[in-house]
């Protein structure tokens, strides 16, 4: 297999988080990683969330039975080699996009109060994010928490993260920071030198 990495981009059409992935994903490939951006937003049935019908903990199969793009994405999440997250933080967490796509990550787990079984099961994990707030005042930790959280559940690897702070809101502002390609293609080249 070769070294494939899926970005997740969650943020707004051409926004921040949009324009360092698409950044951070050409270094990948540059750097001799097979890459696929997707852009959550753009997923029938994103805005659904998991809607907690447990039907996928009552059949053998992994999968979501609600059966729409991001049901499709979870199931095509196993055959890459690492998960790269690009969110904004909203209201000092994950924005609705990314908790679309996490909530659903439910269908492609088993677990019946003891034992826990996934194809996701020691996936490498990374992160990039932005803000408009900086480290301290924007409530990054606590998605950087919630990011740890999810990444332990699957016994992952966190393989790195980028984080961008004090972006301008308006659209894709943070193209223009003279620091972002730089910052974003080293990141790239990382991601894709830890998959051997
Ligand atoms: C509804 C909303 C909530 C936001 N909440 C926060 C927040 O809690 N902390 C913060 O630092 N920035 C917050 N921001 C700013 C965004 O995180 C920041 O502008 C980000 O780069 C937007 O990414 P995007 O352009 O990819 O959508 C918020 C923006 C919006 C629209």
């Amino acid at each position: 297999m070769g070294k494939r990495i899926l970005f997740i981009s969650c943020g707004k059409r051409n926004g921040n988080t949009w324009q360092a992935a698409q950044v951070v994903a050409r270094s990948a490939g540059n750097s001799g990683a097979e890459t696929m951006l997707i852009e959550a937003g753009r997923l029938e049935g994103i805005g659904r969330g998991c809607i907690g019908c447990m039907k996928c903990q009552k059949s053998a199969e992994f999968g979501c039975v609600l059966g729409d793009e991001v049901a499709e994405l979870i199931m095509e999440m196993p055959k890459y080699d690492m998960i790269v997250f690009c969110v904004p933080v909203y209201f000092f967490s994950f924005n609705t996009q990314a908790k679309g796509v996490i909530d659903r990550l439910m269908g492609m787990v088993k677990y019946d109060g003891e034992k826990f079984s996934s194809p996701l099961e020691g996936k490498r994990f990374a992160l990039l994010v932005t803000s408009g707030g900086n480290e301290s005042d924007s409530g990054v930790k606590a998605l950087r928490m919630s990011y740890r959280y999810l990444v332990d559940y699957f016994s992952g690897k966190h393989c790195g993260e980028l984080y961008f702070a004090d972006c301008d809101a308006q659209d894709g502002g943070l193209k223009n920071d003279i620091d972002m390609p730089s910052q974003a293609r080293q990141f790239g080249k990382l991601l894709a030198e830890q998959i051997g």
